[in-house]
């Protein structure tokens, strides 16, 4: 099913997904078999999106978020829409993965950083960083103005966006920004030595 089709089905937040995920994805050129990570599940807009594309997807949340966006019947959503086979959730708490040190060739965190607390957001990133690999990508989507806008309507206590640069965890990496459509596009990749920042 296409991405037009899918979100007929699932609305229009799942319409905030693709645009913006094929700018990432083109960016990362990532193989077909991929080993990927979804931080965040929420309603598996972004875990469904990765599927439609062909990906296999590791999605999480932690079992014990009663938040808003948590909880959610994302198996639901990625049956519907036939991509179920390609996700699998397993609960998680994004400050201390249960994954082996360079596991994924990326870790995708969309609409989520912000709704993570300031105090362990550096303790995030540098456990997405540990558990890509070498070559692997972390990406943050966060959503820029007219997407904020957007949520305010339904939940005008939507925090902020957050920005993941001032969460880099002291070790050298690459960032490239893309500036999406409803979301900024953050990647980072682990530095080799004598390349670019702290
Ligand atoms: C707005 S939802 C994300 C939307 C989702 N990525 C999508 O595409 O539909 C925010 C998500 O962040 C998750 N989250 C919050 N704190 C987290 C943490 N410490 N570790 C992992 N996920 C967390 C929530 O459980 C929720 O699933």
């Amino acid at each position: 099913m296409d991405t037009k089709a899918i979100g007929k089905i699932l609305g229009p937040r799942f319409d905030a997904v693709p645009a913006d995920g094929a700018r990432a994805l083109k960016e990362l050129g990532l193989a077909a078999d991929a080993a990927i990570l979804d931080v965040g599940t929420g309603n598996g807009n972004f875990a469904i999106y990765l599927a439609s594309q062909g990906y296999r997807v590791l999605t999480g949340e932690p079992g014990t978020d009663k938040s808003h966006y948590a909880g959610k019947d994302w198996a639901l959503n990625a049956k519907k829409v036939g991509v179920l086979d390609n996700i699998r959730f397993q609960a998680f708490d994004a400050s201390k993965l249960p994954f082996e040190s360079g596991a994924f060739d990326a870790v995708f965190f969309f609409g989520v950083l912000h709704h993570i607390g300031e105090n362990v957001r550096s303790e995030v990133f540098r456990e997405a960083l540990r558990v890509s690999k070498e070559n692997g990508a972390v990406v943050f989507f966060e959503p820029r103005k007219e997407m904020l806008e957007r949520i305010w309507v339904d939940d005008p206590g939507h925090p902020l966006a957050a920005n993941p640069s001032n969460y880099l965890p002291g070790r050298r990496t690459r960032e490239h920004r893309i500036e999406g459509s409803l979301m900024d596009i953050f990647i980072y990749r682990k530095a080799a030595a004598s390349l670019l920042c702290e």
